[in-house]
């Protein structure tokens, strides 16, 4: 390089140009590698050498036949078999094999902590309910999409915002949103024409109508000591206007809202409408008394309708149709629920991992589980989709879409698991009548800043 800056002006000017470009590219190799080198160590060691490997493995032999485990709690529906039949036929190489855990989410949770705490490889997905996203990203469990997603080409812009926030933590993502939830009621055709306005109305309909054709009971609900109770309870308590945590992260859930919210729910848990046995029941108790024709009305998430018409397990098919949630003082809330699917840091497969997340969560895995699961599909654009508005005049209704967007949140926290225990205890012990709801409305709010606060 130095002789030919000695030659003439031209190969001089040349020959500056070259060099400059040369160390311009240097440098940008450079930084490139510094890049990657510097990302590569933000993530875990063994994800990177996976994913690495996964990316060998995908792009030599596009057809080397693989297993992957796919853990999710109990799908009563055809939903999921019939997702994973439809990936396998596309991707005839990725074997999914279904691993249920638990039907209660509290249950899967400490299962799946357990699991991935100790670097097990022995599931590559799973489902993730949309409280565990912030926990589960900072424990490290998981790997972060983001690369994946842009690889891919995925616009995030399709999915409700909503969701793509609850799986996002630290700017990263960690999960694709799989399907919504919000709370719902159900109210049965043939035995009335519109469904209660009010909890006051619910009450007074639900014990003059339990026993109309063939019923046992007026109202059914999750009032088990389990993550489900939250859900009850946070939309009784939003219906009269209270919160469990302000949006500057203030405990405020000791407030004369709360403690009507508890009231109500209380003198409903502890009516002569309700199952004996109601401070047992959670989503499946609900459905398997609900299809069998025992009940007026009840609350549960979207999917109860694809039950309700299951003609092979329902007695009421075509005698359901969905509403809001009866209103309090305040008006009518629905808890936010729903799925992500995450991939394991320690999968040894994560590209075909990754396909399988892709899948489901895209436009033909959301229309698959929405017809055959009646689940809420988290990408707005399947709302316009006949065959899915046919699933349910409420996904057909653009209240609906409302509904789903406008649903109360738990408390967004890594220790989530914590702030629920303490509620579960404290609103049991009012529905079983060992406290008032002054008192849980105080404890709640002791034990859960004293938590926050550790
Ligand atoms: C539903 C919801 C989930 C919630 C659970 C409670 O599965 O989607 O978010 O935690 O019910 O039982």
């Amino acid at each position: 390089m130095k002789s030919a800056l000695k030659k003439g002006g031209i190969t001089l000017k040349f020959s500056k140009l070259a060099l400059s470009s040369m160390l311009l590219i240097a440098l940008v190799f450079f930084l490139v590698a510094c890049n990657s080198d510097s990302s590569e160590q933000d993530n875990n060691d063994e994800s990177d050498t996976s994913s690495a490997n996964g990316e060998q493995a995908s792009e030599g032999s596009e057809e080397e036949p693989v297993t992957i485990v796919y853990a999710r709690g109990v799908d009563t529906t055809p939903g999921t078999e019939a997702v994973i039949k439809a990936f396998e036929e596309k991707f005839p190489h990725i074997k999914v094999e279904q691993r249920e855990m638990p039907a209660d989410t509290g249950q899967s949770h400490d299962q799946y902590v357990t699991l991935l705490s100790s670097q097990s490889s022995e599931i590559d997905v799973f489902n993730a309910d949309v409280i565990w996203p912030a926990e589960f990203a900072q424990a490290n469990y998981v790997l972060e999409l983001d690369r994946f997603i842009e690889k891919d080409g995925i616009n995030m812009d399709d999915y409700f915002p909503g969701t793509v926030a609850a799986a996002n933590f630290n700017g990263k993502q960690w999960a694709m949103p799989q399907y919504t939830d919000a709370g719902v009621f159900y109210y049965r055709t043939d035995i009335v024409d519109e469904p209660p306005a009010t909890w006051d109305e619910l009450i007074e309909m639900a014990s003059e109508l339990k026993g109309e054709n063939g019923t046992e009971y007026g109202y059914l609900m999750q009032a088990a000591q389990y993550e489900g109770l939250i859900t009850n309870a946070i939309e009784f308590i939003a219906s009269y206007g209270g919160e469990v945590v302000d949006e500057n992260n203030n405990v405020v859930v000791d407030s004369p809202e709360t403690i009507k919210a508890l009231d109500k729910m209380k003198e409903i848990v502890t009516s002569d409408f309700v199952p004996e046995n109601i401070v047992n029941f959670m989503e499946i108790e609900t459905e398997n008394a609900w299809i069998e024709g025992n009940a007026v009305f009840a609350r549960n998430w979207p999917y109860m309708m694809a039950s309700s018409n299951d003609e092979e397990r329902s007695e009421i098919v075509d005698n359901v149709e969905m509403s809001r949630l009866p209103a309090g003082d305040e008006g009518t809330a629905a808890s936010l629920g729903g799925w992500m699917t995450m991939i394991n840091r320690y999968s040894e497969h994560p590209e075909a991992a990754w396909e399988f997340v892709k899948f489901i969560s895209g436009p033909e895995g959301q229309k698959i589980s929405a017809l055959e699961g009646g689940r809420a599909p988290t990408l707005s654009a399947l709302y316009d989709d006949p065959e899915v508005q046919g699933v349910s005049s409420l996904f057909a209704n653009p209240e609906f879409r409302e509904v789903l967007q406008s649903a109360v949140p738990r408390p967004v926290s890594p220790i989530y698991p914590e702030v629920s225990d303490i509620m579960q205890i404290e609103i049991s012990k009012v529905l079983t009548g060992d406290q008032t709801s002054e008192e849980a409305a105080k404890n709640m709010q002791e034990k859960i800043e004293a938590a926050m606060a550790e």
